[in-house]
């Protein structure tokens, strides 16, 4: 069996970033709405499929976060969608969170849920080939939140989530987002995932977690869409490369960051720039859902014919985010697709 440590290098490896595909059904009922297509099991399968199969994915993944159902799914000639993966060296990894619910009494937070079952739930991605998990942790800012108590809450589950994970032999991604929806500015960005962080690692060293053995996706620290503040790569890029140098560990090998709501060129732009600025002690990748499928998916609308050009733009996106990791990507570089 692989070493957990060895799987966490090999996702970082240079120039690899994670395709993040573990849309819950509802998340991924209101992306298929976008673009007028019925979610079905049948067009969930069919559409992962077509990113799936792309030539040479692996040159620029190196592995797929799944939902539960995808991963268990199976195209028209009954090949597992894990095992099309497999073929191609990309690892299979599977959200194992089951969503938030609310915190305490206060209506704007949340923590995770699906701890209890967590355990006995893995076995089975185990034994189907799951190389790695992912949990998600959702932290809002606002007027008088988050509160001290809810970063706490969230960063236990986190640890727990992540030690269970390793048991099991698998390669947790642990994944604090600090949401991007909101009229706070960089400033406060910056504070909230420093603290969100800094609790994040205190609970996972109280478990003893093996750093070398997982990986962490933060936000980047960017204004609020609410805030009025432009948008500024550079300043986002300073900033988010102080909080981690703050914040994690240099024992783990790597950062992939969410999208969490930023336009494709944006989350390019910003991973491009913070590679661009020193030499770190981890990788720093992506780990993106909506920046990497945004384009292919309003290419394929859900018309089979469109299979190649989906699949060119897909890749074309996975390749310029290789780029950033590289700190290779230029603007230039777009227009060759
Ligand atoms: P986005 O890149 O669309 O934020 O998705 C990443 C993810 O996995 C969120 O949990």
């Amino acid at each position: 069996m692989e070493d957990i440590e060895n799987i966490a290098k090999k996702i970082v490896e240079d120039g690899k970033g994670i395709l993040a595909a573990d849309e819950s059904t509802n998340t991924i009922k209101k992306r298929f709405d976008s673009i007028n297509v019925v979610s079905t099991e049948n067009t969930r399968c069919q559409y992962r499929e077509i990113l799936f199969s792309s030539k040479n994915i692996s040159q620029f993944i190196s592995g797929v976060i799944l939902f539960e159902e995808t991963f268990f799914q199976k195209n028209k000639q009954g090949k597992p969608l894990t095992e099309i993966l497999e073929n191609v060296n990309c690892f299979s990894g599977i959200k194992v969170d089951q969503g938030l619910e609310q915190f305490q009494d206060s209506p704007d937070e949340s923590f995770t849920k699906g701890i209890e079952t967590l355990n006995e739930r893995l076995k089975l991605f185990v034994e189907n080939g799951a190389k790695f998990t992912k949990w998600r942790a959702v932290i809002n800012i606002a007027e008088n939140i988050p509160t001290i108590e809810c970063i706490k809450k969230n960063a236990e589950l986190l640890a727990e989530y992540a030690l269970i994970s390793q048991k099991n032999n698998l390669v947790p991604i642990v994944e604090p987002e600090v949401i991007m929806e909101g009229k706070h500015n960089l400033k406060k960005c910056y504070e909230i995932t420093k603290k969100t962080l800094q609790e994040v690692f205190n609970c996972l060293k109280n478990k003893n977690i093996n750093l070398r053995g997982m990986l962490v996706k933060p936000n980047t620290i960017v204004p609020g869409n609410e805030s009025g503040e432009k948008l500024d790569i550079k300043k986002s890029a300073v900033k988010t490369l102080q909080c981690l140098k703050e914040t994690v560990p240099r024992e783990v090998p790597g950062i992939l960051f969410l999208s969490g709501g930023l336009s494709s060129l944006n989350a390019t732009m910003i991973l491009n720039e913070i590679n661009k600025l020193e030499k770190t002690p981890w990788k720093l990748s992506f780990s993106y859902g909506r920046a990497l499928q945004e384009h292919a998916l309003k290419e394929w609308i859900g018309k089979n014919e469109n299979k190649g050009t989906t699949q060119k733009i897909f890749l074309h996106r996975a390749k310029m985010n290789s780029m950033a990791c590289l700190g290779k990507w230029e603007k230039s570089l777009e227009q060759d697709m």
